[in-house]
């Protein structure tokens, strides 16, 4: 194999969330989140051009092993790819993936891994063309590919938070591409930790994908594109002001109103488990009783992040000592940041 590359990115955790989308993997309504720094995917590729060949191949390895289940869902994205740069037909890539966190941490992977797969496509595009762009279209256009993959995964290409999805009030946002917002967040909010409390690391019962799926139908989907919005809007100057008491209410209606989402579909599912709820009652009582600035969200599982400015690191660690520490060991949490960069390897 005669070139090899490889890319870092981390996953992201949304404050408003993404949650169902039209054709072509656009969502129905913006979305904000933060990069993390620890759970994050590392990917290398050795590639050539092989004039033989008359559509992309590649065989994907994880951590060494070769996983034929991922490769049945990467042949889509790669036709995607073929469709927009011809040049990739006559490509052969052997890919080989590796996650910092462990693969049944409860911790979705797919932002991390089809944003770091589109920053390596990007840079084998440019390589092949022998184009060296400007660091700011080399990320838009990795972040329209890492969309066309796994929506959230557009926003993991850039470091600290990144918004996507059209709207009025963010000029250049879109829905083909997330934006950085890195430059627009106060500082507190920029030292954000995010402990993750792993309450189950199987996979999950029911999909992301169904789940946007049943927002297609979804009696609330009118209210929830209007919520979103409006949640949305408020969000993008209290990150800049750095108001915690406006970011919380965000993040926690935000949280719930997607699971209620869930509950609330045709069919309906629940994805929290006991845990999770006795988790968010402890950050709730921990909250009113200390008046500090924490908060929590959930993703599309039962884990909880719990969300708080580095300042107040020490608080936060004695009480999960005092009150916690009689269910919860600390392996079974994720201690992130926000952070990096997502960067080339050597
Ligand atoms: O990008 P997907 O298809 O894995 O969906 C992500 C959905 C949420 O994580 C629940 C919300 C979000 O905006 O990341």
């Amino acid at each position: 194999m005669n070139k090899k590359i490889n890319w870092e990115a981390a996953s992201n955790i949304a404050i408003v969330k993404y949650w169902g989308k039209r054709a072509h993997q656009l969502p129905i309504n913006p979305s904000l989140s933060f990069t993390l720094s620890t759970c994050k995917t590392k990917t290398s590729i050795d590639w050539e051009q092989r004039s033989e060949l008359d559509h992309l191949a590649f065989e994907f390895f994880y951590d060494g092993q070769r996983k034929p289940r991922f490769e049945y869902k990467l042949k889509s994205f790669f036709s995607q790819l073929e469709t927009l740069y011809p040049e990739f037909k006559s490509v052969y890539l052997n890919i080989d993936s590796i996650n910092s966190f462990p693969h049944s941490a409860g911790i979705a992977s797919s932002a991390s891994s089809m944003a770091a797969l589109s920053l390596c496509m990007m840079t084998i595009q440019n390589e092949i063309k022998g184009v060296v762009m400007p660091q700011e279209e080399f990320l838009n256009k990795a972040s329209y590919l890492a969309r066309l993959g796994s929506g959230s995964a557009c926003r993991s290409v850039y470091p600290i938070a990144a918004a996507w999805g059209e709207s009025l009030n963010l000029p250049g946002s879109s829905d083909e591409y997330a934006i950085p917002m890195a430059d627009s967040i106060h500082e507190d909010f920029k030292s954000i930790q995010d402990y993750i409390f792993i309450v189950s690391r199987a996979e999950k019962k029911v999909s992301s994908s169904a789940g946007h799926q049943l927002m297609e139908r979804h009696p609330y989907r009118e209210a929830r594109i209007q919520q979103a919005q409006d949640h949305f809007n408020k969000l993008v100057p209290v990150l800049k002001t750095g108001d915690w008491t406006g970011f919380s209410k965000i993040c926690e209606t935000e949280a719930l109103s997607l699971h209620g989402l869930m509950m609330s579909s045709y069919p309906s599912y629940i994805l929290l488990e006991p845990e999770s709820i006795h988790i968010i009652n402890e950050i709730k009582l921990f909250q009113q009783e200390s008046k500090l600035p924490i908060t929590f969200t959930i993703d599309a599982g039962p884990n909880i992040h719990l969300l708080f400015p580095q300042r107040i690191q020490e608080e936060v660690d004695s009480w999960i000592q005092q009150s916690l520490s009689k269910y919860w060991d600390e392996e079974q949490i994720i201690f992130d940041d926000l952070g990096i960069d997502s960067k080339p390897g050597v």
